[in-house]
């Protein structure tokens, strides 16, 4: 397939934001695979340093009448995004609380567009997590890209200086996933124009 625009717009998301959070060795790691591909425009956003807090907009989002400063820049943000990829955890088997903050403030914005995971943690390296969050964003009608990197026992491929090195098996799983990624992002973008 041809690629008709190469270089879309992708927002890596991290979703943790905890004091001495992990997440964002993995969220580094992806971030540089994805501008070493070239195909995209890459920003990596980091929910700990947006620093939203618990979503406090009076109105449904779908009517965007958002009165607060950090909501309207959250919407510009995702709005000019092509494909997003989240980087996600597992806390007690499910999705942490800030991923669903972040996605709960807006609507249109995420609408039509492709989204992937990797996913990290122990034994089950953020499956449960992951499937449970692709039910959540088809709500604002986003196209979970089915191949998806899972990092079970995470912590091993992470050094003392905080760098996540991955493996063979983590690299090529990535590549799975962003090939697909890539061809949604065109269908979408097709379907949104
Ligand atoms: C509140 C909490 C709940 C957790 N629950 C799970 C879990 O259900 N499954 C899992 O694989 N790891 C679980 N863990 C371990 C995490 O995989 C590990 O702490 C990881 O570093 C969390 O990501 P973060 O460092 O980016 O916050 C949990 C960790 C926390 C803090």
């Amino acid at each position: 397939m041809q690629l008709r625009n190469a270089m879309n717009n992708i927002k890596i998301i991290t979703s943790t934001t905890r004091e001495g959070r992990k997440g964002i060795a993995v969220a580094n790691w992806i971030t540089e695979l994805v501008k070493q591909g070239n195909k995209y425009n890459v920003e990596l956003l980091d929910l700990a340093v947006i620093n939203l807090p618990f979503m406090d907009e009076p109105s449904h989002p779908r009517l965007k009448q958002y009165q607060h400063e950090h909501t309207k820049k959250w919407s510009a943000t995702i709005n000019e995004a092509d494909a997003f990829i989240i980087v996600l955890a597992e806390y007690n088997f499910g999705f942490p609380a800030p991923i669903k903050n972040a996605i709960d403030y807006l609507y249109a914005e995420w609408m039509h567009k492709p989204i992937a995971f990797v996913s990290y943690g122990g034994v089950s390296g953020g499956l449960r997590s992951t499937q449970m969050l692709k039910q959540v964003v088809t709500a604002i009608h986003m196209m979970p890209v089915v191949d998806q990197v899972n990092i079970p026992f995470f912590g091993k491929y992470i050094n003392g200086e905080g760098i996540f090195t991955a493996d063979e098996v983590i690299v090529k799983s990535a590549e799975v996933m962003l090939k697909e990624l890539e061809k949604w992002t065109e269908a979408l973008k097709a379907l949104r124009q």
